[in-house]
């Protein structure tokens, strides 16, 4: 049975959310592989709204297996205080796993991730979500990382403190002037999350593994967005992990075989948390509309994100890296009433066009969006169940959308709620 990796186009909160719930209730393992609770995921069943950061949010369909893979850095407090509230919402977490390979964020991570940040410049600020996401990933590359492995065997954790402790106090005492962390306390907490973790430790590659054999639907739940992406998106305003498909196969550990759709998630327009460019940003009314009428306020922050007009150049690029087979197109809706919409089809820098996305970022400053204008559309779009139901003008939109963007429609959706939504491909066959 095939597997499908989910991923978002733009800078995040695309609604990957929906699209793996939507997804999810068809399959039997869904992934989380890379990022961790900086990842905001929305989830609106029956009018009940359930934001997850860690967990799959394959979770909210029963029997459905839901692992955090090893790409994931895991934060084991806020692991356990989303358990506990999604638990409280009769929420069962009997199908959770988590790889024992999975990097722990540690309280360093989340403390030197505010400082690090304090510390540029205020133009290098890069707005992070402030959970440790950053310093984990340096530390898992710089081999001083805690693994899942090592927190849940009591010797292994205290000799791995000792590797690393040492050396982040010298740093936070002799750079930062803070105190540092104690070993025993941070022992005694970390065994505290070890017993209640230990239950859903896994060898995650195993179970991915032994799920494809037995011919069972694998969904990889992506997180942030292509150009959030460490290698492809606006470096350094990106996150540090591989958020594209390919981060699926180092992230979850199955080989690139294994990989039968890569399904792209893309708002009809654009959005973005923190800092960095975004040459189709609208701060002006518009942008205003957009982000009432699509409750852009951050679903991990709180943050009012910043709205634009689709960006087809940035997602084109999104298309190529992460190969992706089929387009879903979120928050149609959101646009209906406006006169007019834009489509940016290209960049335009010291007068000539752009034909890719560029890399630097003095140059993309200075890029001005090239926009094709199309007509709008009124009215309430959430009962439409086809494309042939859609007003004539939204369908014009979602068709240059696709044309624009090189890749092909496989889902429109039309609302929060699963039921808002036009399924144009069946997802899970095989290419
Ligand atoms: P989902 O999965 C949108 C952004 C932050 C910041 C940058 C780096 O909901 O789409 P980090 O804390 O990761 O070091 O922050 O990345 N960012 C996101 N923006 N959606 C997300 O996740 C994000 N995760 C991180 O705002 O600009
Ligand atoms: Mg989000």
């Amino acid at each position: 049975m095939p597997a499908v990796v989910v991923v978002g186009t733009q800078w995040g909160d695309e609604g990957k959310g929906k699209v793996t719930d939507l997804l999810a209730s068809e399959a039997e393992l869904v992934v989380r592989y890379a990022g961790g609770s900086n990842a905001g995921h929305t989830v609106i069943i029956d009018g009940q709204l359930f934001k997850l950061h860690l967990i799959p949010s394959g979770i909210l369909s029963p029997g459905t297996t839901c692992l955090i893979g090893n790409g994931v850095v895991l934060d084991p407090a806020w692991l356990l205080r989303e358990a506990e509230e999604l638990q409280s919402r009769g929420v069962s977490l009997e199908g959770l796993r988590i790889s024992e390979r999975a990097q722990v964020v540690m309280p360093w991570h989340t403390l030197l991730d505010e400082l690090e940040e304090r510390e540029r410049r205020p133009e290098d600020r890069i707005g992070t979500t402030g959970r440790g996401i950053g310093p984990c990933y340096v530390d898992k590359v710089a081999r001083l990382g805690i693994r899942v492995a090592d927190l849940v065997d009591p010797e292994a954790l205290a000799d791995r403190l000792d590797a690393v402790l040492p050396a982040k106090n010298r740093l936070l005492q002799k750079v930062y002037d803070h105190p540092g962390f104690d070993r025993e306390a941070v022992l005694a907490e970390y065994r505290g999350y070890a017993e209640r973790i230990r239950p859903y430790v896994v060898d995650g590659a195993a179970l991915v593994r032994r799920a494809l054999d037995e011919g069972r639907r694998v969904l990889f739940e992506g997180a942030q967005g292509a150009l959030l992406d460490l290698d492809h998106g606006t470096y350094p305003f990106v996150t540090s992990s591989s958020t594209v498909a390919g981060g699926a196969c180092t992230g979850a550990g199955v080989g690139p075989g294994s990989i039968d759709r890569v399904v792209g998630v893309a708002k009809a327009y654009t959005s973005r948390v923190g800092r960095g460019p975004f040459p189709t940003e609208l701060p002006d009314e518009t942008g205003d509309l957009i982000r009432e009428k699509g409750h852009e306020y951050g679903t991990t922050t709180g943050r009012p994100r910043r709205v634009g007009w689709f960006d087809a150049v940035i997602v084109r690029h999104a298309v190529r890296v992460n190969g992706v087979d089929l387009l879903a197109v979120m928050s149609l809706d959101v646009l209906a009433g406006l006169s007019t919409v834009r489509l940016c089809t290209a960049y335009r820098y010291r007068g000539r066009q752009l034909p890719d996305f560029p890399a630097d970022l003095r140059v993309l400053s200075e890029c001005e969006p090239v926009y094709e204008e199309l007509p709008g559309w009124e009215g309430e779009l959430s009962g439409c169940q086809s494309l042939g139901e859609l007003p004539e003008n939204a369908r014009r939109y979602l068709n240059r959308l696709s044309e624009l963007t090189g890749a092909p429609l496989g889902l429109v959706s039309l609302g929060r709620e699963r039921h808002e939504t036009i399924a144009l491909t069946p997802i899970y066959t095989r290419r």
